[in-house]
């Protein structure tokens, strides 16, 4: 019997172990020709943030990297895409069932989608309409069958953990990853995918040391995030926008914050003795108004990362650590909020806060209340 591998995903953007994962099912399979679906959105998933023409496009540059013995079994159908709407697995199958009623659909998959099947729509209707051909990760648990599943197929071998959403984040910080498939990145350029507006932007607004530390900022944001389990992406945007304000003059940063009515603590206070304080509350407001983020965890993280607070979630600490310890500063004391770091995200955020507040102490300067009210909170109820 004729077979079909089917591969669906969003492709925001395809990468290496897309083309691994495609390549070892086209070799355990040398007689079956693939579909290539990219998703309008995965149901799973966020909005895409690269709009559905191009991911298309990066598609069908990736599966050039398949070379053209593969390439040419395999079929970019930009079905899912055109219809504009979210598309369940069982509605692409059921149309693949009609155009190839004679063909094994083989649906190919990474262990990381058999293990969210029982949270898919309908996947006893999945399971009628094809079989599974499943990669797995290296240290990852080997998948299982069961009751209710598609009958499963494991391909030999591991194949590496790439996750998009990392590749987005290294992007967005200006980075071109190693691991986005072969072919894509001049298109990503060329097309100014994955932040290169932002990026763009902030480089016309901020002078070059600030931007130079901006992008320093974003990458040991991405790097933390990876290292301790938060979303890369976030932390890549909070990296790229956490000084966005900072081009203003600090005579101009109080006049901003009046006018913006931003809610500062102590703001006159802050505004007499030492404005540039202000610029984090200034680049929240700008991330807000002038690079439309509405993520008010990305906000959050922008707005504390200069005085923190007494309430700091992860990513607010997060994004304050990476501030304090890029590679780009060199004072005294930055190898121990760096070494901190490397430990966890509550140790990282307690060293710079401690490094920050003896600075100020050593200086003589004036201690805003906010920042006395987080070394407070961080010490817990002990
Ligand atoms: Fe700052
Ligand atoms: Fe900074």
């Amino acid at each position: 019997m004729a077979e079909t591998i089917v591969f669906g995903g969003s492709f925001d953007p395809p990468h290496r172990a897309h083309l691994a994962l495609l390549a070892a099912a086209l070799r355990r399979r040398p007689r079956a020709r693939a579909v290539v679906q990219p998703a309008w959105r995965s149901p799973l998933k966020g909005l895409p943030s690269a709009s559905a023409a191009d991911r298309l496009a990066l598609t069908r540059a990736a599966l050039t990297g398949l070379g053209p013995a593969l390439a040419r079994r395999v079929i970019l159908d930009p079905w899912e895409l055109r219809r504009g709407r979210v598309c369940y697995t069982f509605e692409s199958l059921r149309r693949l069932r009609r155009l190839r009623p004679l063909d094994d659909l083989l649906f190919l998959a990474g262990a990381d989608s058999w293990d969210a099947l029982p949270k898919w729509r309908r996947p006893a209707e999945v399971a009628r309409l094809c079989r599974f051909l499943v990669g797995r990760r290296p240290g990852a648990p080997v998948p299982r069958p069961g009751r209710g599943l598609p009958a499963l197929e494991l391909l030999p071998g591991t194949f590496p953990d790439v996750s998009s959403t990392r590749l987005r984040a290294e992007l967005l910080c200006g980075l071109e990853p190693p691991e986005a498939a072969p072919g894509t990145l001049g298109l990503i350029r060329s097309r100014l995918l994955y932040g290169s507006t932002l990026r763009g932007r902030l480089a016309r607004e901020l002078s070059p040391e600030r931007f130079a530390h901006t992008l320093a900022v974003a990458r040991t944001a991405v790097r933390l995030a990876v290292r301790h389990g938060l979303d890369a992406e976030r932390a890549a945007l909070a990296g790229l926008l956490h000084d966005c304000g900072r081009a203003l003059r600090p005579e101009a940063m109080a006049a901003y914050a009046r006018r913006r009515r931003l809610r500062v603590g102590a703001l006159r206070e802050t505004a007499r003795r030492a404005p540039l304080l202000l610029h984090a509350h200034i680049s929240e407001d700008r991330a807000w108004r002038v690079y439309g983020v509405d993520d008010p965890a990305v906000l959050s993280a922008v707005r504390k990362h200069t005085l923190a607070d007494a309430a700091m979630s992860p990513l607010d600490r997060l994004l304050y650590a990476a501030d304090a310890c890029s590679h780009d500063r060199a004072f005294a004391g930055v190898a121990r909020i760096r070494r901190a770091a490397s430990r966890g995200l509550d140790a990282a955020y307690r060293e710079a806060l401690r490094v920050k507040l003896q600075f100020v102490l050593r200086e003589d300067a004036w201690l805003h209340p906010g920042a006395a009210a987080a070394w407070n909170a961080s010490l817990g109820d002990a």
